[in-house]
């Protein structure tokens, strides 16, 4: 039968051209180099950016066996930290209240520097290795067609159509190396914000995550029976030092990573929305991130006033949202930065962090720029509340509430109901 015209011309398009490959090195971008080669006899040039994640040249190297015209890493990590980890952090960076966004706000990035390469090599198409399925396909094509409309993307996952079988044979007979944790159900991504841990056993929302899947995190029974406490600087929002030693944010995250994770700190299991509509079942071990966020929120409460802190949280909210679904090159984004760069001015201080078994709890803040009075707050003599004006305070603050309930009251008495 005829192939529909449509694909006919997709493919005759595709055919002998360029294209860079967002590369992992494992099983699904190791058999896309080969299978671009093969179904679009594209010359493939590989990407991969260094987040953390390591295991880096071997991925370079496994790239060029397989055929790759040039495979290029790049170092990512510091732009990563500083001008993505950094935003999280002065927003308070959560997915429904719980996911540090750290597969989320790696793939802008991921996007930004394929669409410089793409451009510098002059190639014809972008392609990724996500499913048709997931939040990553999402965020690389709304990214990249934001930055590049003209680039082209392929999603060879999306099209291929093989099982995980089907691929591992594809890759046999291809003399694709098959990774040693092949047999491993779980699908991982990682950067040095956190790890996310998907399928397998997982995918049943109602069982308990095996110890064996943690990285970073030792499961919290295991953890040490004393607690341990870190203490962390921060000037604008952000962490500038560690235990008193000044550090950069990368090596910063690196350090806190160890500590928590050896105190059973950064394991969230949940069942979140995708934008795609479904339901998943996600674990993450982001130590050093919930450490941060937590000291981080609770310096900025305390530099900021009531109403700045009740406003802030559904700036975050938004900001979090946008990051999830795919819209970090939306407009709104940079206007809900300015906002959140200027609240944070004043987010300057000292925090104090107890680690605890699987707890970071914040035990201690101190700020230049804290609204904290204690010649207001404290119950001792010395207070400067003046407390005569608080009848008066109250009688009208509970005006309307007052008000109604009279009205209430009235009615009842007449027999009425509303
Ligand atoms: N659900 C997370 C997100 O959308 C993590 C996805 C991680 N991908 C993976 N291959 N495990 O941000």
């Amino acid at each position: 039968m005829a192939q529909p015209q449509t694909k006919r011309a997709v493919h005759k398009k595709i055919a002998s051209k360029r294209v860079l490959l967002l590369y992992s090195g494992g099983l699904d971008t190791s058999c896309m180099v080969r299978w671009l080669q093969e179904k679009y006899s594209a010359d493939v040039i590989t990407l991969t950016l260094d987040l953390g994640q390591g295991g880096l040249e071997e991925a370079r190297a496994k790239a060029l066996k397989l055929g790759a015209k040039s495979a290029h890493v790049v170092d990512a990590r510091t732009e990563f930290v500083e001008q993505y980890v950094a935003k999280a952090i002065k927003a308070n960076g959560l997915y429904q209240d719980q996911y540090p966004l750290s597969t989320a706000i790696a793939r802008p990035l991921m996007a930004k520097v394929a669409v410089e390469y793409a451009l510098k090599e002059g190639v014809d198409a972008i392609a990724h290795g996500c499913t048709g399925k997931g939040n990553d396909q999402v965020r690389f094509e709304i990214s990249i067609g934001a930055l590049a409309p003209d680039l082209e993307v392929l999603a060879p996952v999306r099209e291929w159509n093989m099982s995980r079988e089907e691929e591992i044979h594809y890759a046999e007979r291809h003399g694709i190396p098959i990774p040693v944790d092949i047999h491993s159900p779980y699908s991982t991504d990682e950067n040095l914000w956190g790890r996310s841990i998907e399928c397998g056993v997982l995918e049943k929302p109602d069982s308990e995550p095996p110890a064996e899947i943690f990285e970073y995190a030792i499961p919290p029974e295991q953890a040490p029976n004393q607690p341990e406490y870190v203490e962390l600087e921060f000037e604008n929002g952000l962490p500038t030092s560690l235990n008193g030693r000044a550090e950069n944010l990368v090596q910063l995250i690196a350090e806190l990573h160890k500590i928590a994770g050896r105190n059973g700190v950064g394991i969230i299991d949940m069942v979140e929305d995708r934008v795609v509509g479904l339901k998943s079942r996600e674990i993450y071990e982001c130590p050093a991130a919930v450490v941060l966020l937590a000291a981080h929120r609770d310096l900025e409460r305390f530099c900021c006033t009531i109403h700045e802190n009740e406003f802030k949280p559904l700036v975050d909210r938004m900001w979090a949202e946008l990051a999830y679904k795919g819209l970090w090159n939306d407009p709104l984004m940079a206007d809900l930065e300015a906002f959140t760069d200027k609240i944070n001015e004043r987010v300057s201080g000292w925090v104090r962090v107890k680690l605890y078994k699987g707890h970071a709890q914040v035990v201690g803040r101190r700020s230049e720029n804290g609204l904290y009075d204690l010649n207001l707050a404290t119950y001792e003599r010395q207070q400067t509340f003046d407390q005569s004006a608080s009848p008066g305070f109250i009688k009208i603050w509970g005006l309307p509430t007052r008000s109604a309930n009279q009205l209430q009251t009235k009615y009842e008495a007449l027999g009425n109901k509303r």
